[in-house]
């Protein structure tokens, strides 16, 4: 009987990017890269990703209730990670999966650091108290002109409170994670989103297993 390589010990992928930039479907390609790979993966979200998230998430994300001023949200944002990072991603990680996450605190410094003008420091504070040393070690970007994501968001449903923000915000989300991108250029994968999907799968794929292989 032959040994079996046993996977390699898992890591914490995220996936950021404005709105209608395609993070599903890409999540469904990087998920089948990694499992080709013979890695356990745990697909999940922010917010949300637990029960508790879910909920906040709700109300994050409706435009029908009182809107929260730009530091309650910032605050349940972290509440809903914390609440993910401990009963979920860390568990996982200990347990030798990979985790993938839509979205994590890099979305936040776009999103309200960026989008909100809160102040960096705040963002970089929340996250040493409900993260300690936890960060992505691996961000998958994909990066497209806002205009034309909030076109495809548009088309695909009734917009949520954030994708009813002007379009100037969300050009501050998308400097927001490109300066981000270029200072950790190491963690970050940067794809051209505007492309088509067969372009974007394939790019995708590519730089996945060249990370994988130089890991
Ligand atoms: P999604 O629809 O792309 O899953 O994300 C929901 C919204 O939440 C999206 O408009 C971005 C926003 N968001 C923030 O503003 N800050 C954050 O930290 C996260 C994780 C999401």
């Amino acid at each position: 009987m032959t040994a079996k390589t046993p996977p390699p010990p898992g890591k914490f992928i995220t996936i950021e990017g404005g709105e209608g930039v395609g993070k599903s479907t890409n999540a469904d390609l990087i998920q089948s890269v990694l499992e080709s790979r013979g890695c356990e993966v745990v697909v999940t979200r922010e917010p949300g990703g637990t029960a508790l998230g879910e909920a906040l998430r709700s109300i994050l994300l409706s435009a029908d209730i009182e809107s929260p001023v730009a530091m309650a949200e910032l605050l349940i944002i972290f509440a809903a990670r914390a609440q993910h990072l401990t009963t979920v991603i860390e568990p996982a990680l200990a347990a030798g999966k990979w985790v993938l996450c839509d979205r994590f605190t890099d979305a936040t410094y776009a999103y309200q650091g960026w989008g909100r003008n809160i102040d960096q420091r705040a963002i970089a504070s929340l996250e040493q108290l409900v993260q300690g040393a936890r960060r992505p070690d691996l961000t998958v970007l994909l990066d497209m002109d806002p205009s034309l994501g909030l076109a495809r968001a548009k088309e695909r449903a009734e917009l949520d409170r954030f994708e009813q923000e002007e379009l100037a915000f969300f050009n501050r989300v998308r400097e927001g994670y490109l300066a981000r991108a270029k200072e950790e250029p190491a963690r970050w994968l940067i794809i051209d989103a505007s492309k088509t999907l067969d372009e974007v799968t394939t790019v995708i794929g590519q730089a996945l297993n060249d990370w994988f292989d130089n890991a």
